[in-house]
């Protein structure tokens, strides 16, 4: 049955849709959920920040201005005035009438289909709220949370222990190599080791830090691959996890190891 010779080992990564599928579709809209998930996602990555009225919705930036028709913070406006935002437009005339999710449509959408939905907290204080809304919709073991704020995600981990979280790591993210090193030491010493990921970014990946991991047997979830071929390294490398704005390419596209 395989295409490939016999004792070939073939290895798949895991593949993060990164936003959904932004290559071909407008970010964090339903469309590119839904994209990103009949191309074969794996995990479906995304953002949570909260409104004026303190409700969930799927931003990734503080304002709606990039990927929107309107202007404004998303702290600042209740979720009436958010939804009456075109999130498609900007992308292609394609997508217009695009909303901004909320993060309960988000869930639901994927309740119980073969995916994980990979969810970044992009403020803090929604901890508590987040977790309920996944509880709500009976979904802790179909998601894991991440975030960039240490704090938080230890902060979550004690709140829902059953929900994997994950530390975002960044060489643009101010602090120094060893700090960052030390806060990943800290985040696996809290939480149990099955129950953590931590997530570099493709420049954050360096030699100390693939050796840490592997020692470790911890999965990294690193991003933001957007070209095939330092993809094609890295997986020889052992790194498994690709979050990407192509899951086209990858999902179908295996790498002879
Ligand atoms: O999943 C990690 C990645 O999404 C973090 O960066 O800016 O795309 O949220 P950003
Ligand atoms: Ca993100």
């Amino acid at each position: 049955f395989s295409k490939y010779p016999e004792n070939t080992i073939v290895q798949r990564p895991i593949i993060a849709a990164h936003r959904g599928i932004p290559s071909i579709a407008p970010e964090n809209t339903m469309s590119s959920f839904r994209l990103a998930y009949e191309h074969g996602a794996d995990l479906i990555e995304t953002d949570v920040k909260v409104t004026k009225d303190n409700q969930l919705v799927i931003m990734h930036d503080d304002t709606v201005n990039r990927t929107t028709n309107g202007t404004g913070r998303v702290a600042d406006l209740t979720l009436e005035e958010i939804k009456q935002l075109d999130a498609g437009s900007k992308f292609s005339a394609e997508f217009a009438g695009e909303k901004i999710p909320t993060f309960e449509e988000y869930l639901k959408e994927f309740k119980g289909k073969d995916v994980i939905l990979l969810v970044e907290l992009k403020d803090t204080g929604i901890e508590q709220q987040v977790i309920e809304e996944i509880e709500q919709e009976e979904m802790v073991d179909q998601v894991v949370l991440q975030s960039f704020n240490l704090e938080s995600m230890i902060l979550t981990n004690q709140l829902k222990p059953e929900i994997p979280v994950g530390y975002l790591f960044s060489a643009a993210v101010p602090g120094t190599k060893s700090a960052k090193i030390k806060n990943s030491q800290k985040m696996l010493d809290y939480g149990t080791n099955y129950n953590v990921t931590l997530n570099a970014s493709y420049g954050s990946i360096y030699e100390e830090f693939t050796t840490y991991m592997r020692q470790r047997g911890i999965l990294n979830m690193h991003w933001t691959f957007r070209d095939e071929a330092p993809f094609a390294d890295k997986l020889k490398q052992g790194l498994i996890g690709p979050i990407t704005d192509y899951t086209q390419w990858l999902t179908y596209s295996p790498i002879k190891i």
